[in-house]
């Protein structure tokens, strides 16, 4: 007996033997049990039956069987309905059907039909093409020397947070591979129109791979409609193919619904990353700086799966998880009014644990918050792996909801107050969530900048005092800010010299054009603001708020002062009771020679 088997009913389980991978279901029928228990399942086992659905509470499983068992269980009476009375021919079908439709390539009608192995790869290629944000991405190669392709979406920039997206671990959940795509498509479809996406992808890149198992899904198309592992060798067996998402190590070979066995649709493979494509998905995944979430997209169920899998233990970012989850999960089942089922572990029931899954690698390994899909339907009567083609575009829409809010969510690293003068002004971030909050009673002062040079002082202390901060709302107009000593702020070309504005400090700027600039914070208490005047040359602020009279200012010092300038060239002369100056106005700074080192206050009240 497989260790899972003790634990769980819903097995998701195939018996296949190497002689049954042609026509497997040939004279094969569906049926759902009304009656179920552990004795019937045991008293199964030696029959070929496979179970489906993902549901552990759907008490009377849904299973594949042949002529043979439902003898089997009219002999002992046990209550089934038949639900489709010949599978060969079912499949048969619908491969005829997509053959026919699959010659219609263009736009909405993609999403008509199932698609492809080539067909994804010649979408992506065709997205790649047209899209200034799309990249083709390269993951190597499957085992039967396919290649693993993928998209990156990005709008440039180094280390934005990543989110990482694959479809198709598990070869017969077609659907997956159908609202990743969709997802690429439209998200760099809406990038050209909605703002909002615009603001998305300018702070998160998106890397999604649809098809992560093309082996196994090549391999439904051509052979067997319900093959779920990849299709590598068993050097020990006759049977193929590793489970992908039992391949990861995360709990790799523990004991929740796996098996050892290589004939089981559970097989957990030789060791963890035994299989190529896990491998090769798990060295680009580690190559991808700043990756803060993962999503695995699966069918069927109607499930939003948080960490960890592998036990009903609680990880220590649950709030986190439970927040993303629940976001998640409301925005797919609101979508179109399908309730979809969040939960981590297994889900309060919902699910089956699971031991070495690859999003829980993404949250134990790479610190991601790795989350699984499981799409519609929620049951094998909706359709099952078998979505009904008319369902694709609601699933891929749905699909696509779920994800904004991980972007949303993985964006909020960088969303913030970007106002340098509010209270809870956060310079980290990059876009700005409408927080801010500007306290009224703050005091502010409004300058006003000529075109070209100018010194420029406040008798505002500014809430963030960084010089580059205090000016950003110019910062486009200004060639350059200079302090006394020389340094300088380039807003060109990013470099800030200067640091914090000074307290008590002029600064010379040169701008484009005219322009005016309102400085929040608190005033400076001019009276008691002791400012040092060095011997030789200094630029001054002016620290009063409305104008006064120079000679009056400065008539504490007059015998220490050689000269006073201001930006338009008139000076003030002590030595020479020469006053071109005037009158000191707020805004303007000041160049003033002094003969010895004093400290100076401005002598008002
Ligand atoms: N149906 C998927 C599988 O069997 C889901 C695994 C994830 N399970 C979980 N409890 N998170 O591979
Ligand atoms: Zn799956």
């Amino acid at each position: 007996m497989h260790k899972f088997l003790l634990i769980v009913v819903c097995l998701l389980y195939v018996r296949v033997d190497a002689q049954h991978n042609s026509l497997p279901y040939e004279h094969t029928k569906l049926i759902r049990l009304e009656s179920f228990s552990p004795e019937i399942s045991e008293a199964l086992e030696p029959y070929e039956v496979t179970y489906l659905s993902c549901r552990s509470h759907s008490s009377f499983p849904e299973l594949i069987v042949k002529d043979e068992v439902l003898n089997w269980l009219n002999l002992n009476q046990i209550p089934y309905t038949l639900l489709e009375k010949d599978l060969k021919r079912k499949i048969d079908r619908e491969h005829q059907h997509m053959l026919e439709i699959g010659k219609q390539r263009d736009g909405a009608s993609w999403y008509h039909t199932y698609r492809t192995y080539e067909e994804v790869q010649d979408k992506l290629s065709e997205i790649a093409l047209e899209s200034s944000i799309a990249t083709l991405i390269d993951l190597g190669l499957s085992y039967e020397n396919r290649a693993l392709t993928g998209i990156k979406l990005s709008t440039g920039g180094t280390d934005k947070p990543a989110i990482f997206i694959n479809g198709c671990q598990h070869a017969r959940e077609w659907i997956t591979v159908m609202a990743s795509t969709f997802l690429v498509d439209h998200l760099v479809h809406n990038y050209n129109t909605d703002l909002f996406i615009q603001n998305l992808l300018a702070h998160v890149d998106v890397y999604i791979v649809p098809i992560v198992n093309p082996d196994g899904y090549v391999y439904t198309h051509t052979t067997d409609r319900y093959w779920r592992k990849n299709r590598q060798l068993n050097p020990a067996s006759s049977c193929v193919g590793t489970d992908l998402n039992r391949n990861w190590d995360a709990d790799w070979n523990g004991w929740e619904s796996t098996s050892t066995s290589a004939c089981s649709d559970l097989y957990v493979g030789e060791e963890a990353f035994s299989a190529v494509e896990a491998q090769n998905v798990k060295n680009y995944m580690e190559s991808i700086p700043n990756l803060k979430g993962h999503l695995d997209i699966h069918s069927y169920s109607a499930l939003v799966l948080g960490p960890w899998g592998y036990t009903n233990q609680i990880t220590p970012d649950h709030e986190e998880v439970v927040r993303l989850g629940t976001a998640m999960n409301e925005a797919l089942s609101n979508a179109y009014e399908y309730s979809y089922t969040f939960g981590t572990g297994d889900a309060d029931g919902a699910l089956y644990l699971a031991s070495g899954t690859m999003p829980d690698w993404s949250y134990d390994s790479l610190g991601a918050f790795g989350f699984t899909y499981e799409l519609r339907p929620k049951t094998w009567d909706e359709g099952g792996f078998e979505l009904p083609e008319s369902k694709i575009k609601v699933a891929c829409e749905e699909n696509y909801q779920g994800v904004l809010e991980m972007l949303v969510w993985a964006a909020e690293d960088v969303m913030g107050c970007t106002n340098p003068q509010a209270l809870n002004f956060d310079a980290h971030a990059s876009l700005d969530d409408g927080s801010c909050e500007l306290n009224v009673s703050l005091d502010s002062q409004w300058i006003v900048f000529p075109q070209g040079w100018r010194i420029f002082s406040t008798y505002i202390q500014p809430i963030q005092a960084q010089l580059d901060l205090v000016l950003a709302p110019i910062s486009t107009n200004i060639i350059i800010v200079k302090n006394a000593v020389g340094a300088a702020y380039l807003p060109e070309y990013n470099y800030n010299g200067i640091g914090d504005l000074i307290d008590g400090q002029g600064y010379q700027l040169k701008l484009k054009t005219s322009d005016t600039l309102t400085i929040s914070g608190m005033k400076i208490p001019h009276e008691n603001f002791e400012m040092v005047l060095n011997e030789g040359w200094n630029m001054m602020a002016y620290l009063c708020d409305s104008v006064s009279d120079v000679v009056t200012a400065f008539h504490l010092i007059n015998d220490q002062i050689h000269i006073v300038k201001s930006s338009d060239g008139s000076v003030y002369l002590p030595d020479f009771n020469y006053n071109g100056l005037g009158e000191l106005k707020p805004g303007e700074g000041y160049q003033i020679k002094m003969r010895s080192t004093i400290s100076f206050a401005y002598p008002f009240p």
